[in-house]
């Protein structure tokens, strides 16, 4: 039986701090508003010269270096991002020509803030039918490219930034367990129109129905995460952490409380990074890995939910 585990992971933020301060000269907000209804106190954002590539390929060296493997022992590449580069080619074949990979599979993966589950679910089926020995999946974000600057209810929220994971295959798991699911009855509460065809009329900007999102969301992952538990065959005291996606503090810790997590079990990174949608996951892993809290043995769970709504919930052991 062949399995999923983690070989390498690698993380990149671009060098721009935008602080809750700088945002009071943008829009009508304050920093006290921001932290209280959110958590989040600063973010990255691209700067001059920087894009998704670029970061991506720094993130996947750090992950490739982790793993201790070179850019050819990749097999397939899963990029999931909302925030491409260009429109094709896809962002997962951009990045394979700045690796120096001749040759292999590489497509994006569009399903907004749960695209790094679902690239982990893909990675996990390519490994076991045999397909793929050595996958790196992104999660790799631009949103300020695509956020309303004067809309104080979305733009105070969301960062840039790529998260790199490398799964490879092994004789244990690795990847226990884990569920993706969408809902298109939702597309109308969170969505980025294209601003061309049926959308011809629209701002290509992020569009969100704030409240609606944050109830669904708490609903959703809280149901999530019990589920791959169940799955899984474990109880909730054999997780050691979670990561989660990183919209807001207060639906993590409503997801930690369904899993009997105390505040010190959980990775928060949204304080300095914002949402970086698909980026949040894989990014939060990286750093937590890389500061030494979350090591070999450790069971994590990892949980997303976005625009769609999509959403995913997995136990690793890292
Ligand atoms: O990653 C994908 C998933 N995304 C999410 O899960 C996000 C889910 N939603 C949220 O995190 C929260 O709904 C927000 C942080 C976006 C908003 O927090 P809220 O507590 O739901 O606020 P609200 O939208 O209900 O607005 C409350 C008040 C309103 O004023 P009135 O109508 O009560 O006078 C807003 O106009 O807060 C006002 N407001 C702001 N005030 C200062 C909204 N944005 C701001 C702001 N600064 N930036």
């Amino acid at each position: 039986m062949k399995y999923s585990r983690i070989a390498g992971t690698g993380s990149c933020l671009p060098s721009k701090v935008l602080t809750n301060k700088d945002l009071e000269k943008i829009v009508d907000t304050d920093d006290k508003w921001i932290v209280e209804r959110t958590g989040i106190k600063e973010r990255r954002i691209l700067g001059e010269g920087e894009n998704i590539t670029g970061l991506a390929e720094v993130a996947t060296k750090r992950a490739l270096e982790a793993a201790n493997m070179v850019p050819n022992d990749i097999d397939l590449i899963l990029l999931a991002t909302t925030t491409p580069d260009r429109t094709f080619p896809s962002n997962a074949v951009l990045l394979q020509e700045r690796l120096g990979i001749a040759e292999c599979p590489a497509f994006d993966i569009a399903a907004a803030c749960a695209g790094f589950n679902y690239g982990l679910v893909l990675a996990d089926n390519f490994i076991r039918v045999g397909q793929a020995k050595n996958v790196l999946v992104l999660g790799a974000e631009a949103l300020s490219r695509i956020v309303d600057w004067t809309d104080r209810s979305t733009c105070i929220l969301f960062g840039d930034g790529v998260g790199a994971v490398i799964f490879s295959e092994s004789d244990e798991p690795g990847i226990v367990c884990s569920k993706i699911s969408a809902a298109g009855k939702y597309k109308d509460l969170l969505y980025a129109p294209t601003g061309l065809g049926p959308d011809a009329e629209l701002s290509p900007k992020i569009a969100m129905a704030g409240s609606a999102v944050f109830k669904v969301a708490v609903n959703t992952l809280g149901k999530a995460v019990l589920d791959v538990l169940e799955k899984s065959g474990m109880e909730k005291s054999d997780i050691d952490w979670l990561v989660p996606h990183q919209a807001n503090l207060r639906i993590i810790q409503a997801v930690a409380k369904k899993l009997d997590l105390t505040m010190d079990k959980v990775i928060i990174t949204l304080d300095k990074q914002g949402n970086t949608s698909s980026a949040s996951v894989p990014l939060a892993l990286d750093q937590a890995i890389r500061e030494g809290k979350i090591k070999r043995g450790d069971n994590i769970l990892l949980e997303s939910f976005g625009g769609g709504f999509t959403w995913g919930s997995a136990i690793i052991r890292y």
